[in-house]
């Protein structure tokens, strides 16, 4: 038998695959390469030994996915494939409502239909939105303030409504900040036009392709006024979604759990230790707040520690260092 990873070639599916073949299982990729290039098939085909099938197409097609259920044993599913950009989900909310949503209900009811007993499903702290007291716990208000987060909300609840209609667990992840590559630097992140994320635009100036970050914001009300996070490393989060398939929860019910370290880090603290780790001085330049971004977010992750034995185990410092061993060696992405 063997798990289907959608978006198995995204940043952060693709790590799972590679957590998943450690641990001894199968699994089969489904990507559309919207947003992933076809070279991290062969990086991940290197690093498992493995000839890992990989099917290409729409994780929201019935047809699609009537293939792949048809054509491979799965009893259990991990679900990344979505689009992921709050800024773009503001300019085109039906086209996410449509891709998101659409991808996780064909894929729930093929699942179902396939008596496939577990579903993992990629969510996010986004889901909190800035009300929340801190840190976040699973029960704290969810108010997502984008169409992208709304989609993540709702993702999870139509999980939660299809498992309990049928004999399926559906277990909803929800990571804070990823950041860190594997350690073979062989696949990482990778992203495509401008990065919005605070490490990928460091790796830029480490790397020569921009001459200094921007600091979006320094009059926050944080210890020196930059914008907190907690960042997670991708190896991190790997484990989590093998202690997600593994946890012992009853069919036709759903749980949620955060995803982070339970520890917010400043965008100047960043900066500092990717200064320390990458041993080069980083240039900034303090810039307006950025629409959207919270002043702070960090996790309570009491119940994955409780019920999936899982804990963060890498630190700020390892997650740059592995992040920029991957850049350092792609550094016009997976296509030098
Ligand atoms: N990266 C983050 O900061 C972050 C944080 C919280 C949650 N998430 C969620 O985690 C998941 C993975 O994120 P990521 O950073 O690896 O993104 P990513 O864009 O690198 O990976 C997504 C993958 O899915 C594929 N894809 C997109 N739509 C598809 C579709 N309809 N059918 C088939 N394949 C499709 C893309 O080609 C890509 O390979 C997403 O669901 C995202 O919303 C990401």
């Amino acid at each position: 038998m063997a798990t289907l990873v959608t978006g198995g070639a995204g940043f952060i599916g693709s790590h799972i695959v590679v957590a998943l073949h450690d641990a001894g299982r199968d699994v089969v990729v489904l990507d559309d390469f919207s947003n992933a290039s076809r070279r991290v098939v062969d990086a991940l085909r290197t690093l498992t030994g493995s000839h890992l099938p990989v099917v290409e197409g729409d994780a929201g097609d019935p047809d699609v996915l009537d293939a792949v259920f048809g054509g491979n044993r799965i009893d259990s599913v991990v679900h990344f494939a979505a689009r992921k950009s709050v800024a773009e989900s503001v300019s085109d909310p039906l086209g996410y409502y449509r891709s998101n949503l659409g991808s996780v209900i064909a894929l729930a009811a093929a699942a179902i239909d396939r008596g496939v007993g577990r579903l993992v499903f990629s969510s996010s702290a986004t889901v909190y939105g800035s009300t929340s007291a801190l840190p976040v716990a699973e029960d704290s208000p969810t108010v997502p303030d984008s169409p992208y987060g709304q989609t993540k909300l709702m993702g999870e609840r139509i999980l939660a409504d299809a498992a309990a209609s049928s004999d399926m667990r559906a277990v909803m992840l929800r990571y804070f900040n990823p950041v860190g590559a594997h350690p073979s630097g062989v696949i990482g992140e990778d992203p495509s036009g401008e990065p919005a994320n605070l490490v990928p635009r460091i790796m830029q100036v480490v790397a020569g392709r921009r001459d200094r970050l921007g600091v979006f914001g320094a009059d926050y009300s944080t210890v020196d006024g930059t914008a907190v996070r907690d960042y997670v490393h991708v190896m991190d989060l790997a484990e989590g979604h093998v202690a997600a398939l593994d946890t012992d929860i009853a069919p036709s019910s759903s749980r949620t759990y955060n995803l982070g370290t339970g520890s917010g880090t400043t965008v100047l603290q960043v900066l500092a230790a990717a200064e320390e780790a990458l041993g080069t001085r980083i240039p900034y330049k303090v810039a307006e707040r950025r629409p959207g971004d919270i002043e702070a977010s960090w996790a309570d992750c009491t119940r994955a520690r409780d019920e999936l034995g899982w804990q963060a185990r890498r630190g700020l410092t390892q997650m740059l260092a592995d992040h920029w061993n991957f850049v350092r060696q792609h550094l016009n992405g997976y296509e030098s």
